[in-house]
């Protein structure tokens, strides 16, 4: 069998669960990892002892067997390792945000072109069947043209003190963004946001945003870290698309596995990112998948992801940041129509 021949740039949380997916796909080989921190690159090679370890993104770029890397480093650090993967002739999957500045996202765009590779943003939730079926209701019937969309995303509160680091809305709500333009299959001229700054730093701990699209449609983004960590439930998040001929809807804190003990409850969330038996499930492993096969069929029907719609994203991002800090209502400084950012 012809094997994708994969590369991971940042080895923490996430880097991790790329390398797990990776290691259940058959088509896919896991030829060499990258982080500057030692203990992460310790812990790579106990864990996946078949990769050459690295300690700079450029020496590993400067292998010519890999086809495809992942750039899992910080939000605010992706752009480098992704301009230095493309220019090496690598396609490319990033994170999300796929960047906090619109610009850079641009730049990714374009130097994929120019180097006649792919560029993929880390968009799972299309890989969620969940949210992938509400899109096939939107498009075949049955919810039809949305006209108002809500999306509620809320985590614990000790991850808070990680995440911090970027502002809520590339961290929880960049996920919304992509499915309301995905859903809506629009563009967005206008947002409004409010945040609350309980600690005083960059981030909200609570952001509330509103989106209003070229087509008339609206959605309204609600992204908090304010979950106890003392009420068990992970990942407390809520869609509902009200369209021309029907509603979606669905919830995810009462669904799903609850463990109650003496430590009190648990909720497991199998949709994203589960080990089971030495192997791991779900839309991560779906989406790479996907991706491999891709990229392996000479980069045939990859367009489920969008890197014009993460583009998108990043402006409206952007602007609902503006709009928290200034807040006044924002116009988006989106790319005109006839962009080539655009495909639609
Ligand atoms: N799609 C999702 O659902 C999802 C979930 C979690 C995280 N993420 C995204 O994944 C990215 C990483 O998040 P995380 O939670 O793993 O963060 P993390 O802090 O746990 O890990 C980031 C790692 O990147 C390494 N790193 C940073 N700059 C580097 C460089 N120049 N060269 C080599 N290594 C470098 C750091 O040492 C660190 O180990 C973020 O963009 C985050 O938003 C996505």
């Amino acid at each position: 069998m012809n094997k994708l021949r994969v590369g991971v740039i940042g080895l923490g949380s996430w880097g991790m669960c790329h390398l797990e997916a990776f290691r259940c796909l058959p088509q896919v080989e896991i030829v060499a990892v990258c982080d500057n921190r030692p203990e992460r690159r310790e812990l790579a090679e106990q864990r996946f002892p078949q990769a050459a370890v690295y300690a700079s993104y450029e020496e590993l770029l400067s292998r010519d067997d890999l086809d495809l890397v992942s750039v899992v480093t910080y939000e605010k650090e992706h752009l480098a390792p992704t301009l230095a993967a493309l220019a090496s002739g690598k396609h490319v999957i990033v994170e999300k945000p796929v960047s906090t500045l619109p610009e850079e996202a641009r730049r990714m765009f374009d130097a994929a072109r120019i180097a006649g590779r792919h560029v993929l943003p880390g968009h799972l939730l299309r890989f969620d069947p969940r949210y992938a079926e509400i899109k096939r209701r939107i498009t075949d019937g049955g919810v039809g043209k949305p006209v108002s969309m809500f999306f509620k995303r809320s985590r614990e509160h000790s991850l808070f003190e990680t995440y911090k680091r970027t502002h809520t809305v590339y961290e929880l709500s960049v996920h919304d963004l992509d499915l309301a333009i995905w859903y809506a299959g629009s563009r967005v001229v206008s947002v409004r946001a409010q945040g609350c700054y309980i600690e005083g730093v960059e981030a909200p701990e609570v952001l509330w945003s509103t989106l209003v699209f070229e087509n008339g449609a609206i959605a309204v983004l609600h992204s908090n870290w304010m979950t106890p960590d003392a009420a068990g439930i992970a990942i407390v998040d809520q869609v509902e698309v009200i369209g021309t001929e029907g509603v979606a809807h669905f919830e995810t804190s009462g669904s799903g596995l609850q463990v109650w003990n003496d430590g009190g409850r648990r909720t497991t969330e199998f949709a994203i990112h589960h080990e089971f038996n030495g192997k791991v499930y779900g839309a991560l492993r779906d989406q790479l998948g996907y991706i491999a096969d891709g990229l392996l069929a000479g980069g045939q029907g990859l367009d489920y992801l969008s890197f014009d719609d993460a583009i998108h994203g990043s402006e409206v991002a952007a602007a609902i940041v503006e709009a928290c800090a200034t807040g006044r209502e924002v116009s988006v400084a989106g790319t005109p129509s006839d962009s080539q950012y655009r495909r639609e």
